[in-house]
């Protein structure tokens, strides 16, 4: 699929990506424009990001599951996943726990990965905190990328991937 990001030298110019990820975050507000079903904009986002981001081998949602506080595997691209993470562990469950964004250069040094696909080698993961409605502050998910690449992922990744993510946020609602 052609678009801003299929360009060679991207992931070295930093102008380039950054304009790339505005056109990105415009998509994905069209794209949840009148829908504010959970899975259906969790499915699209990932949908969209998969076919958008180069070099990516797996992209999807955990949503956290309030009765058991644990993560539950959720819409996503890629190989079958482990469906459940405890808050605290591996890389998902580290940014649900401190709340913020992990962005991990190399996977197979961060204690604890969960290895889903063996072909991953880097990995960033955002949280999602809903602003608004019943559960308004908590957290409610998060997002997942993993790339077969190391160091894929840069600070340009987690600025742009957290603007679409807030954007994902104040188009849903949570229950
Ligand atoms: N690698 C993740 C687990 C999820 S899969 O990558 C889809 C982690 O360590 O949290």
């Amino acid at each position: 699929m052609s678009n801003a990001f299929n360009t060679p030298y991207l992931i070295h110019n930093a102008a380039t990506k950054t304009k790339a990820y505005e056109e990105l975050e415009t998509s994905v507000r069209a794209l949840l424009t009148g829908e504010t079903d959970a899975i259906a904009n969790l499915a699209n986002v990932a949908a969209l990001l998969y076919l958008t981001l180069p070099e990516l081998n797996w992209v999807g949602f955990y949503r956290l599951a309030p009765e058991s506080n644990e993560l539950v595997l959720g819409p996503f691209q890629g190989k079958p996943a482990c469906v459940r993470i405890a808050i605290g562990r591996a890389v998902c469950g580290t940014a649900a726990a401190r709340r913020e964004s992990v962005l991990v250069k190399n996977v197979h040094e961060f204690p604890g990965h969960i290895v889903c696909d063996s072909a991953s080698n880097s990995e960033i993961v955002v949280p999602l905190i809903a602003t608004a409605g019943p559960r308004a502050g908590e957290l409610v998910g998060v997002l997942d990328l993993d790339s077969p690449i190391l160091e894929r992922f840069d600070d340009i990744d987690l600025k742009g991937l957290e603007k679409i993510v807030a954007v994902l946020i104040s188009s849903t609602v949570w229950h």
